[in-house]
C-alpha cells in the first residue's frame, strides 16, 4: 500500500464546505486504489487571528514540511483585512516550500455551459495558466509614505530574478511539449519597461531548447480579449504572478464558473509539500447556505492524486465529475442547478465505483 499524509487547511468561509466533499471523493477513490490516505486538519483562519492574534503559529510551517501534500480550502474573511491575512498563511506556504509553479487547467466542458457563443468554444476549449507563483508583482518590497498628506503615495517593487522567471518558463515549455506544443507568455513589456523586457529576453533564451514548441508572446490586455474571443486557440499560457492571477479567474469564468477551477501549487523539484486549492476565495456571499460548488477542491484533489504519482486514481476522480456534469441534471446554483453541496457531493461519489 501506498501511505501519504496530508495536511487539510480548510481555512475561511466556505473552504468548509468544499473541503469534506474533495475529502470524501478522496477516500473513495484511494480505497479502489490501495493508497492509504491519513490526514491531519489545522485550523488555521482569519478566526484563529482573530482570537490568537495570528493566522498560523509560529512554527506552522515546520508542523505541514513534512507531510506529503497540502489541500487548502480558501483564505481570507471580512473583518480581516486581505493582506494580513493571506500573507499570514496562503503566501508563505507557496514561497517557503518553493511552490514556484501554479498550475490552473481551463476546460469548457460537456453539460457546463459558457457564457461565450459556442462557435467560440468549439473545438474544445483545454488549456493551462502556468501561474509564477513565487516572486514577481507580489513582493513585500515598498512602502506608504506622508499617510494623510497630500503628497501620500504608495510604492509596490516587482522582483523578477533570472532563476525565478527561467524556472516558469522552462516548466512552461516542457508542458507544452508534453501536450500540444503551443506555448504563449503573457507580456505588458510595451508599458512596464524593466521588468517585462527581462522576462520576454528570458523566453527567447530558453526558447532555444524546446524547438518542438511553437512560442509567442502577447500584450496581457491584448491577450485578455483574444482568450474571450478564441479560447480554443490556447494550449499553455505562462504568465507572471499577477498576469496569471487575473488571467485564471479570466478563464475559469469562460469555463462555465470560478467554482470548478482547480489549481496545484507545486514545487516541482519535490524537496517540500506541493499545495492544491481551488481557484476561488471564501465566498462570504454565500457562505452558510450549503450551495458551494465543490468541484474546484474536488478537482485539485484530483491533481494531489496525480502528483502524488496515482494519475489512474487522478483520472477516475475527473471520469466521474465530467461524467456527472454531462449525463446528470444534478448540479449547484453556479452552474444553473438546485442542488445543494452535499446531493451534488452524493451523485459524483456515486459514479466512484
Ligand atoms: P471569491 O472567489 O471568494 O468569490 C467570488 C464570487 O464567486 C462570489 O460571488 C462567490 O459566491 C462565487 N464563488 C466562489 N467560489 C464559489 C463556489 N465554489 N461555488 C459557487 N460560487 C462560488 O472571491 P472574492 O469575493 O474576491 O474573495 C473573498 C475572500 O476570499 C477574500 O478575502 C479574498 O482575499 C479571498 N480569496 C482567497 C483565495 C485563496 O485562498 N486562494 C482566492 C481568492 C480569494
Ligand atoms: C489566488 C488568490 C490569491 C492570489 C490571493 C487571495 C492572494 O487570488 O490564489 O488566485 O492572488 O494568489
Ligand atoms: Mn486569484
Amino acid at each position: 500500500t501506498d501511505r501519504y499524509r496530508i495536511a487539510l487547511i480548510p481555512g475561511d468561509g466556505i473552504g468548509h464546505e468544499v473541503l469534506p466533499p474533495a475529502r470524501a471523493v478522496l477516500d473513495a477513490v484511494a480505497r479502489r486504489h490501495g493508497i492509504d490516505l491519513t490526514y491531519d486538519e489545522f485550523d488555521w483562519s482569519c478566526q484563529r487571528y482573530l482570537e490568537q492574534g495570528a493566522m498560523m503559529p509560529a512554527d506552522g510551517l515546520d508542523q505541514i514540511r513534512g507531510h506529503d501534500s497540502i489541500l487548502l480550502g480558501a483564505v481570507g474573511w471580512p473583518g480581516v483585512p486581505d493582506h494580513v491575512s493571506l500573507w499570514g498563511l496562503l503566501i508563505p506556504i507557496r514561497r517557503e516550500f518553493r511552490q514556484y509553479v501554479n498550475l490552473r487547467p481551463i476546460r469548457v466542458l460537456d453539460g457546463v455551459p459558457s457564457p461565450l457563443r459556442s462557435e467560440l468554444t468549439d473545438p474544445g476549449v483545454d488549456f493551462v495558466v502556468v501561474r509564477e507563483n513565487s516572486e514577481g508583482e507580489y513582493s513585500e518590497i515598498g512602502g506608504r509614505l506622508n499617510r494623510g498628506l497630500p503628497s501620500e503615495m504608495a510604492i509596490q517593487e516587482s522582483v523578477f530574478t533570472r532563476e525565478g522567471v527561467t524556472r516558469i518558463l522552462d516548466y512552461a515549455f516542457d508542458l507544452a511539449g508534453q501536450r500540444r506544443g503551443v506555448l504563449t507568455s503573457a507580456t505588458k513589456s510595451n508599458g512596464i519597461i524593466h521588468t517585462m523586457p527581462f522576462w520576454d529576453e528570458l523566453l527567447q533564451e530558453r526558447a532555444a531548447d524546446y524547438p518542438g514548441v511553437q512560442w509567442n508572446q502577447e500584450h496581457i490586455d491584448a491577450l485578455a480579449a483574444k482568450v474571450v474571443l478564441n479560447p480554443s486557440r490556447f494550449d499553455v499560457i505562462v504568465g507572471s504572478n499577477l498576469f496569471g492571477d487575473i488571467l485564471s479567474d479570466l478563464a475559469a469564468a469562460i469555463a462555465g464558473s470560478i467554482g470548478i477551477a482547480p489549481s496545484a501549487n507545486l514545487n516541482p523539484e519535490r524537496e517540500f509539500p506541493s499545495m492544491f486549492e481551488p481557484v476561488h476565495g471564501s465566498a462570504p456571499d454565500i457562505y452558510g447556505q450549503g450551495v458551494a460548488n465543490p468541484l474546484g477542491a474536488i478537482w485539485s484533489a484530483s491533481m494531489m492524486l496525480d502528483h502524488l504519482g496515482h494519475p489512474e486514481a487522478g483520472a477516475e476522480v475527473l471520469e466521474a465529475v465530467f461524467g456527472v456534469l454531462a449525463d446528470s441534471p444534478v448540479r449547484t446554483r453556479d452552474l444553473g442547478g438546485t442542488a445543494g453541496t452535499e446531493e451534488f457531493t452524493r451523485e459524483i461519489l456515486g459514479r466512484i465505483g
